[in-house]
């Protein structure tokens, strides 16, 4: 299938990005520059590097520039090999080492390097095959976070990759374009793999021509952020225990917001319109994004890829899970820093008055122009009406008394019935292929929730405590829910049925998906 970023362009991007790394194949780059705006300080011009540890492949070291600043990195685009016109790309899970604190080693999890991963790229219609290599001492899990493919496809809890295995699954994109990611999804273990650096991109392209007014050249005006909060222990390690995503400091550690596996970096740019696909990978945290200028920018894209139409902003909330794309003009040379702002979506600041602002990216234009106007429509998105809605479910959230519930219910490693009588466990739903489901998330508790689905991008219809906002219009696969509210969210299931492989829905917090707050579905066949 031709479509409008070919395979060409994919290519010279890669060379292009590695060659500001100076890369060769280890690719990945971590650590701190300095630090603006941020609950713990840090010293200036640490030797930012992140590397697999010896004896691990593709293992050249790779430092950053030091100083006032770390110019902020760009995870590579993954090249595929060609297999009977399958895409094959190789994943390889490794441990790692990485310098987020001066002087100090933190022991990560990289993909093909010692932290985070490559982006993976592709196009609607590919066939596609993961080859993922296990090393890094432990079963996991990958998962594909927003791609609809057959569940045994997934990666969830069930496709449980043990320690030097290897997992090959294959399926074909058949969903427009949108930035997706990938990160693990092991029982329990979530969370710790995740902030140990297990996460990466992963981002289809269509043939939708409007693609081509937005900036669309990786690493250079279109740029993934991957956004963490990291709880360090004084020791430099990361904490793995459950609880607040931002408790670090309150033990003798600091909590470090990282974009792309860096503190505060900068970005030197001489274009004059830069496009953000900005995902939120913490456990805990949830960030109102938008610039210290307070400038206005344009969200063009949610979970599930372009909205109706560009919205116009000064503030856009991102929770766990969640992705969204921006567009900003630059229109003068005056630097400007895309900043966290004291998100009052908080469930787990210090002090319990909201979080500080954080600052995370400063811009330093070297060119400006004039503002462009956006295309009027971007994406036609089929509204799926409530009528066509054969069943509705309630799910509950519980969560007060610290058991983190859905319907009362608490999976567990436990709680997982083995695949063969799995259709007939308690607690999972039956959802007939073709259907049409409206579920109902109630939430409450006195949290925030991001209520995410596998294998389908469903649509919010609507909320109890307020009206939808024209950035949710798109599709979705992860919602927020507020305490108190009740949101209601619309899908099909189309295309894969499995009887005896579940899909979760969980909330993406992955403190609570790791302490049970998720349930499974089937996809069965209609009769
Ligand atoms: Cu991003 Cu079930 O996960
Ligand atoms: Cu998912
Ligand atoms: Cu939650």
């Amino acid at each position: 299938m031709k479509t409008y970023l070919s395979d060409k362009n994919q290519t010279m991007t890669r060379r292009r990005v590695l060659a500001v790394f100076g890369g060769t194949g280890a690719i990945f780059l971590a650590g701190c520059g300095d630090r603006r705006g941020s609950p713990a300080s840090l010293p200036v011009g640490s030797n930012p590097t992140s590397t697999p540890p010896t004896g691990a492949r593709n293992g050249a070291a790779i430092s950053t520039n030091t100083g006032s600043g770390t110019t902020l990195p760009i995870p590579p685009v993954l090249a595929s090999r060609d297999q009977d016109g399958i895409k094959v790309f190789d994943l390889s899970l490794q441990q790692g080492q990485s310098h987020f604190l001066p002087d100090l080693t933190t022991a990560t999890l990289g993909i093909n390097g010692g932290y985070l991963g490559p982006t993976v790229r592709v196009n609607r219609g590919d066939a596609v095959m993961m080859n993922i290599t296990n090393h890094i001492g432990e079963s996991t899990t990958l998962h594909w976070h927003g791609l609809h493919v057959p569940a045994a496809m997934d990666g969830g809890p069930y496709q449980l990759i043990a320690n030097n295995a290897r997992w090959t699954p294959r399926f074909t994109i058949m969903q427009p374009a949108a930035t997706l990611w990938y990160h693990p999804h092991t029982m329990g273990r979530t969370r710790e793999q995740v902030l140990r650096g297990l996460a990466g991109m992963f981002i289809i392209d269509d043939n939708n021509p409007v693609a081509a007014s937005f900036p669309n050249t990786y690493g250079v005006d279109d740029f993934p952020l991957i956004l963490q909060d990291l709880s360090l222990s004084q020791s430099g390690q990361i904490n793995t225990g459950g609880g607040s995503g931002r408790g670090g400091g309150a033990r003798g550690g600091t909590t470090q917001t990282l974009v792309n596996g860096t503190v505060a970096p900068t970005l030197v740019t001489d274009q004059t319109r830069l496009r953000f696909r900005i995902l939120n990978g913490s456990s805990q945290s949830f960030y109102a994004l938008g610039f210290d200028d307070s400038r206005t920018f344009h969200q063009v894209a949610t979970d599930g890829g372009l909205l109706p139409a560009a919205v116009p902003m000064t503030r856009l909330d991102i929770g766990p899970g969640e992705r969204v794309e921006i567009v900003v003009d630059v229109t003068q040379t005056r630097g400007f820093t895309l900043q966290s702002f004291g998100s009052r979506r908080s469930n787990n600041d210090n002090n319990g008055n909201g979080r500080a602002s954080v600052a995370l990216l400063a811009i330093t234009p070297t060119r400006s122009g004039a503002a462009q106007a956006l295309p009027g429509k971007l994406a036609g998105i089929e509204r799926l009406a409530v009528s066509a809605a054969g069943t509705t479910r309630e799910l509950v959230l519980g969560g007060d008394n610290g058991a983190y519930t859905i319907n009362g219910h608490m999976m567990s490693a436990l709680s997982m019935p083995d695949m063969p009588g799995m259709a007939d466990a308690n607690n999972t739903f039956r959802v007939r292929l073709g259907d049409t489901e409206l579920w109902n998330i109630t939430n409450p508790t006195r949290e925030f929730h991001a209520f995410h689905v596998h294998d389908v991008q469903f649509q919010i219809l609507d909320r109890s405590a307020r009206s939808l906002t024209p950035g949710e219009m798109g599709n979705k696969d992860t919602v927020v829910v507020a305490p108190g509210e009740k949101a209601r969210i619309i899908m099909r299931f189309d295309d894969f049925a499995d009887p005896t492989t579940p899909y979760m829905f969980h909330c993406h917090m992955l403190d609570h998906e790791d302490e049970g707050m998720m349930g499974q579905f089937v996809v069965v066949a209609a009769t």
